[in-house]
């Protein structure tokens, strides 16, 4: 995967990570059963922002299959997670292998639920299981004028991998 110049690298340790709160209500999961879901939900939350260039949703959807499929890297399924309300996936991570370590590919949360934390619930989960696996980091590459991303990224611990 080549990694666009504007985007920071980002790295949290998990190596000592404390066992986390209680599974936040509605996690769960993700399937390829999600996907046509997964891809509405990316569309949603990417419209509009810095890092949204003008993709349709099926084009959105492609992009989730393809994340599936392991074009993003391997897919790792035990540590992609999903959030539902009233049946709805809200927010979701997903987790694939670069370079033999685990990529934060992708986190999105639907515009009607932004700022409730349900990103950083997600995301924690996600690193709570990479953690319990014996996976000692996770990365991610994040747009560096994505505020909304980097501050989420900051509150769960993330530092800068050239200074990690
Ligand atoms: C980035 C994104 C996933 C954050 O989702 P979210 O569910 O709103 O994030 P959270 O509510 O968990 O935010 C966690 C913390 O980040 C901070 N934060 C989130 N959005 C913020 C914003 N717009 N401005 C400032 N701080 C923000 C808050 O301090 C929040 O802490 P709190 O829970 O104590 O209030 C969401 O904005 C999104 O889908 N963006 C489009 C897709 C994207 O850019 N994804 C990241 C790159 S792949």
């Amino acid at each position: 995967m080549t990694i666009p110049a504007r985007k920071l690298h980002l790295v949290r340790t998990l190596t000592a990570m404390q066992p986390g709160e209680a599974s936040p209500h509605g996690l769960r999961r993700l399937t390829r059963a999600d996907i046509e879901a997964l891809g509405r939900l990316f569309y949603a939350a990417y419209v509009g922002t810095v890092d949204y260039e003008g993709e349709t949703e099926p084009e959105a959807v492609a992009v989730v299959r393809a994340a599936f499929d392991g074009d993003y890297g391997a897919f790792v399924e035990d540590a992609s997670m999903g959030i539902e309300r009233d049946r709805q996936l809200v927010s979701a991570s997903l987790v694939t292998m670069w370079n033999g370590k685990p990529l934060l590919a992708f986190a999105v949360t639907a515009p009607e639920w932004k700022g409730r934390g349900l990103s950083r619930q997600c995301v924690a989960a996600a690193m709570q299981t990479l953690a319990a696996a014996g996976q000692p980091e996770l990365h991610l590459f994040v747009t560096a004028s994505n505020l909304p991303a980097l501050a989420v990224y900051k509150q769960l611990g993330f530092a800068n991998a050239g200074a990690a």
